[in-house]
């Protein structure tokens, strides 16, 4: 399977978020042992808040004709060298990964559900990069359309929080600089306000 083993400090300091990936297919079997292990991510009250749906291979070709043929109308209006354009780009991924979370009425547990399943997306991204394989999590506004929700099976009183390309990649993109601790930490009794 290709494991690389990088630490936790490398997984988390040299991921970085993929935007063009090389086609090359994504083994079933290495996703879901991706899952298997991001599911240990801290979670209030065992929920797991999260469910997946995935699309590889050829799903990803039925992905991109339900996108096109009832998700986003404005894609039908495109002519339809672009639209063969769009679907390989689109189908450069190896994978799509859909995560849903459950949206509690009550905010307290809602804003836990989406904490926990950010920290289960983010496990899924840090796993993936010491297999070599790069991600990003999207957010386009089709996640929310009706169509769209409905071919994937999601009940009301659920969202789709993140679809995840996932594949293999040729180059790293350079990262933004980060903020350091000097500017987002103060300690306790230490702010200038006190002084
Ligand atoms: C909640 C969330 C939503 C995001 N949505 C998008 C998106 O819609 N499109 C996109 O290109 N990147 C998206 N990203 C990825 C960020 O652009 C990326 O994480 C950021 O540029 C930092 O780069 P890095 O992940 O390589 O460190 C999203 C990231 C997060 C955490």
């Amino acid at each position: 399977m290709n494991q690389q083993s990088l630490s936790v400090r490398e997984a988390i300091i040299e991921r970085r978020s993929i935007k063009k990936f090389n086609g090359q297919p994504v083994d079933r079997e290495v996703l879901l042992q991706i899952v298997n292990d991001a599911v240990w991510a801290p979670n209030h009250q065992n929920r797991e808040p999260w469910r997946l749906v995935v699309a590889c291979g050829k799903e990803i070709l039925e992905l991109h004709k339900l996108l096109r043929d009832t998700a986003i109308p404005k894609w039908k209006e495109l002519p339809e060298e672009t639209l063969e354009k769009q679907m390989l780009k689109f189908t450069l991924p190896g994978a799509y990964a859909f995560v849903i979370v459950p949206e509690d009425v009550r905010q307290k547990q809602r804003l836990e559900d989406y904490a926990a399943a950010s920290m289960f997306i983010q496990n899924i991204q840090l796993l993936a990069w010491d297999y070599g394989i790069g991600s990003c999590w999207k957010t386009p506004d089709f996640l929310d359309a009706p169509q769209f929700r409905e071919a994937l099976g999601v009940k009301s009183g659920e969202r789709i929080i993140s679809m995840l390309q996932i594949g293999y990649f040729d180059d790293i993109p350079r990262a933004a600089e980060r903020k350091k601790s000097d500017e987002i930490v103060t300690f306790f009794g230490q702010n200038e306000e006190n002084n």
